[in-house]
């Protein structure tokens, strides 16, 4: 398994990844399957300094992915990032997320981030599970704010640090790398 910078190539099957969750799961709140010039758009949209990983098993076969990109959309929210890994349904359970994380967290805390935002299905506990192990603490249940097939869905917004606490901090912080 090696975690890589995803291209373009690896669209098809971080595409069918996708449509899969949706398709079978309250993951990612869309209904209709999306194209693969869809997700190609999404690629091209990330700004150079977000990042974007594909976790390849041996045969080459692409197992996940994951990104790291901005988080709403002004200048003053740069500290910050939202994270997004799916991996694929046959390849779950075998360390693939954390290996994709590992690498989203050195990618982020390189970049200058100082705080990694997730945004979770609140029915998605294994997912919750999964990133408070990784440090990230629930700070926000948003009740009812989707729908999928008619059903109302929470949204449960996780965060972590990506720097080390600091005793002494004044609250005063380095300026934009
Ligand atoms: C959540 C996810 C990224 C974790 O990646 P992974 O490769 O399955 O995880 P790892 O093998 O590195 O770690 C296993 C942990 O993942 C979590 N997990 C979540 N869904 C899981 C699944 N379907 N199968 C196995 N583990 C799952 C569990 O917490 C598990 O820990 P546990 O052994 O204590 O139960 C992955 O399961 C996934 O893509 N799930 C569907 C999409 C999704 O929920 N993405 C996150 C959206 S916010």
């Amino acid at each position: 398994m090696i975690i890589r910078d995803l291209v373009e190539a690896d669209i098809p099957s971080i595409t069918a990844i996708y449509n899969d969750l949706i398709a079978t799961t309250d993951v990612i709140w869309l209904e209709e399957p999306v194209t693969v010039e869809d997700r190609t758009a999404w690629l091209r949209s990330l700004r150079p300094d977000d990042a974007a990983l594909a976790a390849v098993d041996d045969d080459g076969t692409v197992a996940g992915y994951a990104a790291i990109f901005e988080f709403r959309a002004k200048a003053g929210y740069w500290p910050t990032v939202e994270l997004t890994i799916m991996v694929g349904r046959e390849h779950r359970g075998a360390g693939t997320g954390q290996a994709l994380m590992d690498e989203l967290i050195a990618r982020a805390a390189a970049s200058g981030r100082e705080v990694m935002v997730a945004g979770i299905d609140g029915g998605n506990t294994g997912s919750i599970r999964f990133h408070e192990r990784n440090g990230f603490e629930t700070v926000a249940r948003m009740p009812g704010v989707g729908r999928k097939h008619g059903r109302a869905l929470d949204l449960v917004l996780m965060q972590r640090s990506l720097t080390p606490a600091d005793p002494e901090d004044d609250g005063s912080h380095a300026p934009r790398p």
